[in-house]
């Protein structure tokens, strides 16, 4: 299992030329939320398997902790996290969720049942994101979505 789940592919991105796309991605940058969901990283050259060092991969994620505040708290501190603590996912594969898992629930508890739902439950310090993208032109919020499909 581990062996696979370290060498398993991710998905190739669908639809990246396409205006609206690049538009979302735009959006994605300007709305800041990759101050979290930060795109890419090269690996280190001293990987233990060679086939992962030195690769320039797009995560979507710091991999920290970030206070998502009240609304995403469930009161539980698990390790590290306080009960409003949580990890940022990677977005990577995210479009094909429903593909690959028969429905399309987000956030730790798959209460968000769109994208745009995960994104509208962001507090805490995710709060001025989200506000940015609810404040944000039909338009512009349409081709953020669907930027994110195309992950
Ligand atoms: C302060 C850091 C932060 C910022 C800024 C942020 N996010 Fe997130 N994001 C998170 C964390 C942490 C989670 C996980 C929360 C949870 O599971 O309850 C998350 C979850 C998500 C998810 C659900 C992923 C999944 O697999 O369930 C989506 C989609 C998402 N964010 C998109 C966005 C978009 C779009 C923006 C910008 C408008 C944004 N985020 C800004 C930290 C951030």
């Amino acid at each position: 299992v581990t062996f696979y789940s370290q060498n398993l592919a991710v998905p190739a991105r669908r639809d990246l030329d396409k205006p609206e796309v690049l538009s979302g991605k735009k959006q994605f940058y300007e709305m800041g939320c990759i101050s979290c969901h930060t795109p890419k990283f090269v690996t280190m050259r001293g990987t233990p398997n060679k086939a992962q060092a030195f690769q320039l991969i797009w995560p979507y994620s710091d991999f920290l902790l970030h206070d998502m505040g009240e609304g995403l708290a469930d009161g539980q501190r698990v390790g590290e996290a306080s009960g409003s603590e949580w990890r940022t996912p990677p977005l990577w594969g995210i479009g094909l969720t429903a593909t690959v898992n028969g429905n399309s629930f987000y956030l730790h508890d798959g209460r968000a049942r769109t994208l745009e739902e995960a994104i509208l439950w962001h507090g805490g310090e995710g709060q001025k994101a989200r506000d940015r993208f609810a404040g944000a032109a039909a338009a512009d919020r349409n081709a953020l979505i669907k930027f994110l499909e195309s992950l």
